[in-house]
């Protein structure tokens, strides 16, 4: 059979629950209809033309990819809207990052070495191992605390003089640790100044205030689709004077460092969300931290034996709940909540496919069957009070079913 017609039957058996709340932020995104509007002229009205191309729909086109430029820059602190590149996704941008800084030669020498946390995301980590099997560069990863913390004190064991590269998350996109990170960047600058410093910042932006040049951190990663942008557009940041080898070959058109035509709809869509994000800023996150509240000490309250992965205080994300369900697999919870309409995700959500327990959970210290009993739910501004209280009657019920059948006992 046929995968789409396995899926087809699935959908079917499953139905339409008669609510629907999703919390899958951290995978795809629900986009908003005025983000959407924003996009539809550049599909046939104007700017559908190349934005290097001399007539009016590319004039267009680059006006649109520079208004975007702009408005991320201002965001972030950065002085010039040359310093942001876009690409097709965070996870382009952090490949971008990691291997255009190492592939080129005045980058790096032999020996020479890059640091990482212990709980950076794939995107991050994947590359860096790359880099390391193409040019010989070392990769270290600087272990986390039980709550996803570096410490800036272990963190100075890890830089020295071979040092070429650090790449320290801002906001863990699976426990929402908010690092110390002009901390951090300060140790790095003060042991090596002529350390390279990138944050990949995906789940950060629209949640922190990001000030570059306060920060003093180099490149900085982000991703439309965390904003309630449409996926598949990202962007990096790279200071002035830092230089990158485009990693990927083709024919260049605005952006001098990743090849291929921009795509204008998608980057007028994700301008859209970011003016929306910003433009109520403080407000938005105190309501979603407030919901967050309300979900996280819900769960703790009604549901006996479970964890909460990450910190407990100010330094986590407005946005992040993440906990794990004792002696319950967390895919089984996921479709047992799909059936009331909840839509969330277990383990590490972006490898929630991988069967492998998420190495951000084993990195903070959580057991394989603690990982894998995990649940992380996203929220954002588009959710209600009354999702939540939906939320907090439905789980309750839904684990004890679960351990009801499970051959997992108590201790
Ligand atoms: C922290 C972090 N970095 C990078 C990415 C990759 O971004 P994208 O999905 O745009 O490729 C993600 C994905 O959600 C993420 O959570």
């Amino acid at each position: 059979m046929r995968i789409s017609s396995k899926v087809r039957e699935l959908l079917k058996e499953h139905g339409r629950p008669a609510r629907e709340i999703y919390f899958d932020l951290e995978n795809g995104v629900w986009v908003p209809r005025e983000v959407v509007e924003a996009m539809l002229p550049f599909f046939n009205e104007r700017g559908y033309g190349h934005p290097s191309v001399t007539h009016k729909p590319g004039w267009e086109a680059l006006e649109e990819v520079y208004l975007a430029k702009e408005l991320v820059a201002e965001t972030i602190g950065a002085v010039d809207p040359d310093d942001i590149s876009f690409t097709h996704s965070g996870t382009e941008a952090n490949n971008l990052a990691i291997l255009g800084f190492t592939a080129k030669k005045d980058n790096r020498r032999r020996g020479g070495k890059i640091v990482l946390s212990a709980i950076e995301h794939l995107s991050v980590i994947f590359p860096a191992e790359h880099a390391s099997e193409l040019f010989g560069l070392r990769v270290q990863r600087v272990p986390v605390d039980e709550y996803g913390f570096v410490d800036p004190e272990l963190f100075k064991y890890y830089v020295d003089k071979d040092t070429v590269l650090v790449s320290i998350q801002l906001v863990n996109h699976e426990i929402g640790a908010v690092q110390k990170l002009k901390e951090i960047i300060d140790v790095a600058k003060s042991i090596n100044p002529n350390v390279v410093f990138h944050t990949d910042a995906a789940d950060a932006y629209g949640w922190i205030p990001i000030d570059v040049e306060r920060l003093g951190v180099d490149m900085l990663t982000i991703s439309s689709h965390k904003v309630h942008g449409p996926r598949g557009v990202g962007a990096l940041y790279v200071r002035n004077g830092v230089l990158l080898e485009p990693p990927l070959k083709g024919q260049l058109s605005v952006e001098k460092l990743w090849p291929g035509v921009e795509n204008v709809p998608l980057i007028a869509g994700f301008r859209k969300a970011v003016e929306i994000s910003f433009k109520d800023f403080e407000n938005r996150v105190s309501y979603v931290k407030a919901l967050r509240d309300k979900l996280m000490n819900g769960i703790v309250s009604t549901v006996p034996e479970v964890l909460v992965n990450g910190p407990l205080n100010e330094l986590r994300a407005a946005n992040n709940v993440n906990v794990s369900f004792l002696r319950v697999e967390g895919e089984a919870l996921t479709v047992e909540l799909s059936l009331h309409g909840i839509y969330a995700s277990s383990g590490s959500a972006c490898s929630s496919r991988i069967l492998e327990p998420s190495h951000v959970l084993l990195a903070i210290g959580r057991k394989h069957e603690e990982a894998h009993g995990s649940i992380l739910f996203k929220l954002s501004k588009h959710h209600g009070e009354s999702d939540i209280d939906y939320t907090l009657e439905t789980i309750p019920k839904a684990v004890e079913r679960l351990r009801a059948i499970s051959s997992w006992k108590s201790d």
